[in-house]
């Protein structure tokens, strides 16, 4: 494994810089709400560098950098690389009024394709919606600076999200939102807000939120089994298991972001099959209740060295007093938090948000 070296060091950072600036999203699983727990944990800890391997919507990571620490963001789906690009590894760069005219303006002398609005009609968005999409999606890839393009992608992403009943891609149903029937959830006036008026609140949010803390932050995409990244504190908030009820399978809940980022070639990655057209599959030891004791294994060998800190539930698989026996196997001292939580988008009633602080004895 490669130290990871930090050459710049952390710099004074004005009280205006926390993680308050991180900007809301609905992402399953994101520990937003529970940032102030995790500070307090953070600090009570010594170390300088960080990795999230799971890192999502890097919330964590963005409070780790307002900790004044080197991040390592890590996530095995593009579009969450992006949103890491674009709010941890980025220190200055923001999108201005010039770059979001570029990025909504079709240029007459490019020959556009129309992939979205030719394969997704009345599946996620209107027609117009869709083919608003193509014309932005394709922008924001000619963009050269990798800064600005994940500052784009990002609140495109977000505003995507918004859009959709239950925040997802898991189905077919655009006739959610514009049947004419009385509806007792969501927000039709955001679902029907135009996606131009989203993208610009949300660059304006992206904007706030980017900042330096003097550190040379860095973004990986790699499934957390490749990662060749050591740090002094690994965080592990991997996708979870209920002992009862659905898991949350990120790749085919998020699949249409995730083929904005390879806009060209999504063709051929979609599952046909299926009715709302994701992508094809992936089979993933977290994603599954025979294979995921061994990729805890796995993750504890390979961070071994490291203070490793690991977000749970009180009802995963494996069990709570699992993880802690094979983190004691490994010669660390390990520590059980717990915090009552109501999770975003669960329909479970409060549960108990743990954290497992595994550190050297
Ligand atoms: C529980 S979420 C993390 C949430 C994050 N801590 C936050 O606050 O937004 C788990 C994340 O793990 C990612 N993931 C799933 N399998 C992975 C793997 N094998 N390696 C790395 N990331 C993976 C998913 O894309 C998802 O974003």
């Amino acid at each position: 494994m490669s130290k990871q070296t930090s050459e710049r060091s952390a710099v004074e950072l004005p009280s205006s810089v926390t993680y308050r600036n991180f900007p809301r999203t609905r992402y399953q699983g994101s520990k937003y709400k529970l940032l102030p727990w995790l500070a307090d944990s953070f600090q009570a800890l010594t170390f300088d560098t960080a990795l999230d391997v799971f890192g999502g919507t890097a919330a964590v990571s963005y409070l780790l950098k307002t900790l004044g620490k080197t991040v390592y963001y890590n996530d095995a789906l593009a579009f969450n690389a992006q949103v890491g690009t674009a709010l941890i590894e980025n220190a200055s760069v923001t999108l201005d009024e010039d770059d979001v005219a570029f990025i909504f303006t079709q240029d007459p002398n490019r020959t556009y394709r129309s992939f979205i609005e030719e394969t997704f009609s009345d599946i996620y968005f209107t027609d117009e919606e869709n083919h608003w999409l193509d014309i932005v999606v394709q922008n924001i890839h000619t963009m050269e600076c990798p800064y600005k393009r994940a500052m784009a992608f990002w609140a495109l992403f977000q505003s995507a999200i918004s859009k959709r009943p239950y925040n997802l891609f898991h189905r077919k149903n655009l006739y959610v939102r514009t049947s004419n029937v009385k509806r007792s959830f969501g927000n039709k006036a955001t679902w029907d807000r135009p996606f131009d008026v989203h993208f610009r609140k949300f660059v304006r949010e992206a904007n706030n939120a980017v900042f330096d803390n003097g550190r040379d932050n860095k973004v990986f995409c790699l499934k957390d089994e490749d990662l060749q990244v050591r740090a002094d504190l690994v965080y592990m908030d991997p996708p979870y298991i209920p002992e009862k009820g659905a898991l949350t399978r990120y790749r085919d809940f998020y699949h249409f972001l995730e083929g904005i980022c390879f806009y060209h070639e999504w063709k051929e990655h979609l599952d046909r099959d299926s009715k709302h057209l994701k992508l094809q599959s992936e089979s993933s030891n977290w994603e599954c209740k025979e294979g995921i004791h061994d990729a805890f294994d796995m993750l504890f060998e390979k961070f071994e060295e490291a203070i490793m800190v690991v977000s749970y539930r009180k009802d995963g698989i494996p069990s709570i007093d699992w993880i802690v026996e094979r983190l004691e196997k490994r010669g660390k001292q390990v520590e059980v938090k717990e915090v009552d939580y109501k999770y975003v988008l669960s329909k479970k009633g409060n549960l108990k948000e743990v954290l497992i602080v595994a550190a050297q004895k």
